[in-house]
């Protein structure tokens, strides 16, 4: 990197961006939410219709991050039919089956994104089973949809979200607590693991500056892998996202295992590979960093739960998580550091990325 490109990233480094603060605001905000919805005796204060058997999430971009890992969790742990959507596919349809006992959740920060509101329209004729999840009371999303539940992250300037994606994903997984409730499944230990979320985060900021040793090395690169198994596969999905929005590298995320499927082959010297090992995929990792270290010799990086996984990465920060609530957490606001601090060291303007408005109309 030149001369003049360091100048510019200790001159950006000291700036305070929108999306620093907001990063920075995330523990305060769950805290506001635990303070709206969850009761000193445990119970949920969110009105669900009866009824419910089955879930689709509608959203676009971060929001649909947030829809594609609460239908892993409704599937993977309570067993519930979910499936995610995005909004500017349904709104395309021609036609659409609604089953009556599925609660469709739209979420957005705005609750105005086109996609997304066209989506709750085409739905709303069939059906009133219809939650809308987001940042932005009397939106039209709000005002649309028959169910209401507000993030309370507070406006959110910068483009890239972060504090309304962290937001709308702990309200998801309230709403998960609740239905566990109604249905008498047993919800305390996981209602308990979701009030341990803001220590997770605070937890989560100290480790800033082990990502911002590998952002350095991250910007050196043109092309990065993500790669994540189960619930933390929409997670690698936000994490591509958020770094092509604001540092405009080419990332893309993987399922693990299905990365060995022929997708391996964009492997070289010129892509950087980003794993999230937890006990599930480390079957898969050994391989893949087999096959980065003995042919590309690329700088990776590697966010594990566990500091005894089997691969040799000089990048490997450990998380010691005890669930994958905390390991969800902690990553997702890892790699908003790393999309925040690669996109200062290229000197991008993290607040408003060129050709991205806050609004997709
Ligand atoms: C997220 O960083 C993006 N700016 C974008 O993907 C956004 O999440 C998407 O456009 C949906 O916006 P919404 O949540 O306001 O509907």
């Amino acid at each position: 990197m030149n001369i003049l490109k360091k100048l510019m990233s200790v001159f950006h480094s000291k700036k305070n961006t929108s999306m620093e603060k907001e990063i920075y605001e995330q523990a305060d905000v769950v805290f506001e939410i635990i303070k709206k919805y969850i009761n000193s005796d445990y119970s949920i204060n969110i009105e669900l219709p009866d009824e419910i058997e089955c879930i689709a999430l509608i959203a676009s971009g971060s929001s649909y991050h947030s829809a594609t890992i609460a239908a892993n969790f409704f599937r993977e742990k309570m067993h519930i039919s979910a499936q995610s959507y995005y909004a500017s596919e349904i709104s395309l349809m021609d036609r659409i089956d609604v089953n009556k006992n599925t609660l469709y959740i739209f979420i957005s920060q705005s609750g105005e994104t086109t996609d997304t509101n066209k989506a709750l329209e085409l739905i709303s004729d069939k059906t009133d089973k219809t939650l809308a999840l987001t940042n932005t009371k009397n939106s039209t999303l709000y005002k649309s949809a028959k169910y209401k539940l507000l993030t309370y992250a507070g406006a959110e300037k910068a483009i890239a979200s972060t504090k309304a994606m962290t937001a709308q994903t702990y309200c998801i997984f309230l709403i998960a607590a609740k239905l566990m409730q109604l249905k008498f499944m047993p919800a305390r230990d996981f209602i308990d693991e979701l009030l341990n979320v803001p220590e997770y985060i605070n937890t989560a900021f100290t480790k800033r500056s082990e990502i911002s040793k590998y952002a350095n090395t991250l910007v050196e690169y043109d092309n990065a892998a993500i790669l994540a198994s189960g619930m933390f596969y929409p997670l690698a999905k936000e994490a591509a996202l958020k770094i092509k929005e604001t540092s405009y590298i080419n990332v893309t995320a993987y399922p693990t295992g299905e990365f060995l499927h022929g997708h391996i082959a964009i492997l070289n010297k010129r892509c950087a590979v980003i794993a999230f090992v937890n006990n599930i995929n480390s079957k898969y990792i050994n391989k893949v960093f087999a096959n980065v270290n003995n042919n590309y010799k690329t700088d990776s990086l590697i966010i594990a739960s566990k500091p005894d996984i089997l691969v040799e990465e000089k990048n490997i920060i450990s998380i010691f998580t005890s669930s994958d609530i905390e390991f969800l957490f902690t990553t997702l606001i890892l790699m908003q550091f790393l999309a925040l601090d690669s996109a200062k060291i290229l000197s991008k303007n993290v607040d408003k990325p060129q050709g991205l408005s806050k609004i997709v109309k």
